[in-house]
C-alpha cells in the first residue's frame, strides 16, 4: 500500500479511519488488545481527541475546564520542555524519561500491567514543544521493557511538516508500534489511519470485526492518493524545510529586537514562540500573546496561542506557503510586536 511503505518496518499494517479520534480511539483498542491492559501513559497537557476514550486521557481536555480529571488508567508525565520545564541542560532528554520510567514503576507496583504511552511526537498543544534528544528512546525502552507499546500521535506533525523528514519520530530516533495519522492525510477530507505492525494487528483479532462505514471508502482513498501525490510532485517536505528555516531564521532575527520575545523553536513548518515578560523569571506574557495574535487577525494572519499558559504563538501555516507569505509575516508580526511590546 502506497501509505504503509512510507512507513519503516515493521510498520505495515493500515487501517484507514475517518478522523484523527476515530485514529486514536483504534490505537487505544489495539493497544489493550496487545498488551492486555488499558494502563496508559500521556504526557502533561496532551490533546489526543474528543471521544470520552480520549478526553478521559488529554490532560488538555479532562483537566481544563469543564473536565473531570484524568482517568484511572492513565497517568501522565510531564512535558519535555527544555525551555520551561525542570530539565533544561543537554542530559534534559534522559532526565524527562526517566519520569515515563517512573509512571511504568508506579504501574508495576500497584499491580497493574503496563499498556501503552501515548505522545505526540512534537508536542502541539502543549505549546509546540519538541522533546530533547533521547527523550523518545528512553521513554519508548522503558515502556517496552515492562510490556507495553508505543503510540505516536502523528495527527499534527506527520506528512513532512517537520521538513526533515517526513514522520515527526522520525528524527527523534525511533520506531513506534503504533502510528496514528489525521488531518495534513485528507487536506481537509474527513481521513485518517492507524498504522501498526502485523504482531499488534494480529492481536487485535479477536474475532470482534472491526467495522467503520465510511472508513476507507473509495472517494477517501482517492483524496488520499492525491495528497500523496502532490506531495511528492510539488516536493512540499523539502518546501518546509526551506521556509521553515526562513521563517525560523527570520523570527529569530525578531527575538534579537523584541524583549516580548522569549524563545522561538520548532522544525520545519511547526513552529512556536514563547512570550515573557521577564527572560530570568519566564513570567508568561499571556495578555500580549492574546493582542499578538488579534493584531495579526487584523492584518489577515492566522496565528493562535496555545501551551498550559497561553503565551506561545503555535505558527503552523499551509505547507504550499511562499517566501514572499513569510516575509509579510514576519514584517506584520515586527510591527505588532512593537506595538504590544
Ligand atoms: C494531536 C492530535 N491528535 C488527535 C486529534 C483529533 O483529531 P480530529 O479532530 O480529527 O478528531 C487532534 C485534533 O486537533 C490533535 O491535534
Amino acid at each position: 500500500m502506497r501509505l504503509t511503505a512510507m512507513l519503516p518496518e515493521p510498520l505495515s499494517v493500515c487501517y484507514l479511519v475517518c478522523t484523527g479520534t476515530e485514529a486514536n480511539d483504534l490505537a487505544l483498542r489495539l493497544a489493550r488488545d496487545h498488551t492486555g491492559s488499558r494502563e496508559i501513559i500521556v504526557v502533561d497537557h496532551a490533546y489526543h481527541g474528543h471521544s470520552p476514550s480520549l478526553v478521559e486521557i488529554s490532560p488538555y481536555k479532562c483537566e481544563g475546564p469543564g473536565g473531570e480529571g484524568l482517568a484511572d488508567h492513565a497517568r501522565k508525565v510531564g512535558l519535555p520542555d527544555s525551555y520551561r520545564g525542570p530539565h533544561r541542560g543537554a542530559d534534559a532528554g534522559g532526565l524527562y524519561a526517566a519520569e515515563v520510567k517512573r509512571a511504568v514503576e508506579k504501574t508495576v507496583t500497584a499491580g497493574r500491567r503496563v499498556g501503552a504511552l501515548m505522545a505526540e511526537s512534537l508536542i502541539g498543544c502543549g505549546g509546540q514543544v519538541e522533546p530533547p534528544d533521547g527523550y523518545f528512546v528512553d521513554a519508548y525502552a522503558a515502556v517496552r521493557e515492562a510490556g507495553g507499546v508505543c503510540i505516536a500521535d502523528e495527527v499534527q506533525v506527520g506528512f513532512g511538516r517537520v521538513g526533515s523528514h517526513f514522520w515527526a519520530f522520525e528524527p527523534q530516533g525511533v520506531v513506534p508500534d503504533i502510528v496514528t495519522l489525521g488531518k495534513p492525510i485528507g487536506n481537509g477530507h474527513p481521513l485518517a489511519a492507524v498504522v501498526t505492525t502485523p504482531e499488534i494487528a494480529a492481536s487485535f483479532q479477536t474475532g470482534m470485526e472491526y467495522f467503520n462505514t465510511f472508513g476507507g471508502n473509495p472517494v477517501s482513498c482517492a483524496v488520499g492518493l492525491a495528497v500523496l501525490e502532490v506531495m511528492e510532485r510539488e516536493q512540499l517536505q523539502d518546501h518546509a524545510l526551506e521556509m521553515g528555516e526562513r521563517l525560523l531564521e527570520g523570527l529569530r532575527e525578531l527575538q534579537s529586537r523584541h524583549e516580548l520575545v522569549g524563545d522561538v523553536r520548532g522544525r520545519g513548518l511547526f513552529i512556536g514562540v514563547e512570550l515573557v515578560t521577564d527572560h530570568e523569571t519566564l513570567a508568561p506574557a499571556a495578555a500580549e500573546a492574546a493582542d499578538i495574535i488579534e493584531g495579526l487577525k487584523d492584518r489577515g494572519f492566522l496565528v493562535s496561542t496555545d501551551g498550559p499558559l497561553h503565551n506561545v504563538l503555535k505558527i503552523k501555516p499551509p505547507m504550499v506557503l511562499q517566501a514572499d507569505d513569510i516575509d509579510s509575516l514576519l514584517t506584520n508580526l515586527d510591527e505588532v510586536l512593537a506595538e504590544v511590546g
